[in-house]
């Protein structure tokens, strides 16, 4: 047997398997800068907008597909959470220089595994954190994981996901890891809507509504000089009437703590979470520059 056992779809390799993904970078690592990409699955262009970003400055990919059940704390979220592996590897088939780790539960948790939860303390209790108790402990669980598989050099993470982005720098900074996190910015349809795996669960007209989002966090920017924080959320609350939408929470945040602001800093940040029918959609925008 070869030291990998890819299954190979095109040139894309993918495994199944810890071992033989380790084998496989262990050969790789010495000459190579490996970078990595978790997801899961579902794949669409802001996904690919981060391998893109990661070839620019990684010999070798590896893009991870796995709907992680730790980070759910709904399971009708898990099991509606779309799961599409035959065009995520057609997707990332047009890639060289990537592979693919696709594992099972199990391979990913097995029974003897080892992990001591992390409190990110005040970065977990606001917005997403307090609408969806246990994310983020469940999010620590399977990067931590999958960065003791991959030993990356580089990892991309998505700005869509401001809060994930701050807990995962977080994360790295309390356990000494010796692992660059690079940011990627938000990659939006041409309506301005931030693309996610679970916008295929909107109906076209749903989608159309959902655009509120990014009119809405593009209005406070506009109109940040003369209001206060307080203020521009009042706007923000006022757009969302009779949008179709219902508003889950808006709030401007420091970007490094991600407490509230009631005074504008260099960085304030805007974020909010809205539910379009059952779809649950975040998104995210910088309100103030972080260097004038
Ligand atoms: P997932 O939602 O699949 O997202 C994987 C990565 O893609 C994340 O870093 C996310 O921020 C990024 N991403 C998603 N949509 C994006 C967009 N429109 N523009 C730019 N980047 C985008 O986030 C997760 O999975 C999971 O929590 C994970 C980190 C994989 C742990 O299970």
């Amino acid at each position: 047997m070869s030291a990998f056992n890819p299954m190979i779809m095109g040139v894309l390799k993918t495994f199944s398997s810890v071992i033989a993904l380790r084998n496989f970078l262990a050969q790789q690592r010495a000459e190579n800068c490996i970078g990595f990409v978790p997801t899961m699955g579902a794949l669409h262009e802001g996904h690919l907008s981060l391998v893109d970003r990661a070839l620019e400055s990684c010999e070798l990919v590896v893009v991870s597909i796995f709907v992680n059940p730790a980070q759910f704390n709904d399971p009708a979220d898990l099991e509606t959470y779309p799961r599409d592996i035959v065009h995520d590897l057609e997707l990332l088939s047009r890639f060289e220089s990537v592979v693919v780790f696709h594992p099972t539960v199990e391979e990913v948790y097995p029974e003897d595994l080892q992990w001591v939860d992390l409190d990110p303390g005040s970065l977990g209790t606001v917005m997403e954190g307090s609408f969806r108790p246990g994310h983020f402990a469940g999010v620590m669980r399977v990067v931590k994981r999958l960065f003791d598989i991959v030993e990356p050099h580089q990892v991309f993470f998505g700005e869509k996901d401001f809060q994930q982005l701050a807990i995962i720098r977080f994360m790295c900074n309390e356990l000494g890891l010796n692992v660059e996190i690079i940011a990627c910015p938000t990659n939006r349809e041409a309506s301005g809507l931030a693309r996610s795996s679970r916008n295929r669960r909107l109906s076209e007209r749903e989608q159309e509504k959902a655009t509120i989002i990014y009119r809405t966090l593009k209005a406070m920017r506009e109109n940040v000089h003369g209001k206060t924080p307080e203020e521009l959320i009042a706007l923000a609350e006022n757009m969302f009437v009779s949008s179709g939408l219902e508003l889950e929470y808006i709030e401007i945040v420091d970007p490094h703590t991600l407490q509230p602001l009631t005074d504008w800093i260099p960085g304030s940040h805007a974020c909010l979470a809205a539910h379009c029918g059952d779809v649950r959609l975040i998104d995210n925008i910088q309100i103030v520059p972080l260097f004038a």
